[in-house]
């Protein structure tokens, strides 16, 4: 059985602050921590560039994965990881050659995501995922945190879960979008191992271990 990954967004942390904020998280015990990378084009937000993330780097130990909403992901993916991020996270609807992006986020030595927007089917990632080590089942439309969760999307989920089940190598199913107490066993239910939690999160700054444990919990109840 797998251990519940809790994956935080900074996307609801205070950016004056993100240095104390990513280290708090990580004394709170999470599994990584999410940069959610937004363009203004491919979603209507903009959040930040790498040299943010390079500033945090040096200050948490923790792994960090790069979720880019944005158009054309190729030009930029060596930015990404230069500043830090070990885990690329495409989305399919942005690339025209979703096999050559995914080949050359390895080829910087990163491991590769693809993240599925709420109409994009399963089945867009069924003929690389020799390349995937992780598919992002958006639970909300992308581009803003607080968004409720689409209960409409735990089909996907069980079609990715099935799709990636005999791969020969692991691929974790990761769901964002809407995740908090009453809606993450939902999504473990239906085939998600990795939780990517934003503003269910840093709402209990007072108490975050307490909350990624009980979120755990609830995921593997
Ligand atoms: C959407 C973002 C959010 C964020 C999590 O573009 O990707 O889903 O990670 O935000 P919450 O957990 O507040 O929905």
């Amino acid at each position: 059985v797998v251990r519940p990954r809790i994956v935080p967004s900074v996307l609801p942390a205070d950016f004056s602050r993100l240095g104390e904020e990513c280290r708090s998280l990580e004394h709170a015990g999470v599994d990584r921590i999410q940069w959610d990378i937004m363009d203004g084009s491919f979603v209507p937000n903009m959040t930040m560039g790498p040299d943010v993330i390079a500033s945090v780097r040096p200050q948490v130990g923790l792994e960090f994965e790069a979720h880019l909403m944005v158009q054309d992901p190729d030009r930029m993916l060596s930015h990404w990881v230069s500043a830090g991020c070990s885990l690329v996270i495409v989305h399919a609807e942005a690339c025209t050659h979703l096999h050559r992006t995914l080949a050359a986020v390895h080829e910087l030595g990163a491991r590769a995501g693809v993240a599925l927007n709420p109409a994009t089917p399963a089945s867009a990632v069924a003929h690389v995922l020799d390349l995937v080590d992780l598919v992002l089942v958006m639970t909300v439309n992308p581009g803003f945190g607080g968004q409720d969760y689409l209960a409409s999307m735990e089909r996907k989920i069980a079609e990715v879960r099935s799709l990636i089940q005999d791969q020969p190598h692991e691929i974790e199913l990761e769901v964002d979008g809407g995740i908090g107490r009453n809606t993450i066993n939902g999504s473990a239910r239906a085939g998600a191992t990795t939780f990517c939690v934003g503003s269910a999160l840093f709402r209990h700054r007072d108490r975050l271990a307490d909350e990624v444990a009980h979120l755990r919990g609830l995921a593997e109840s």
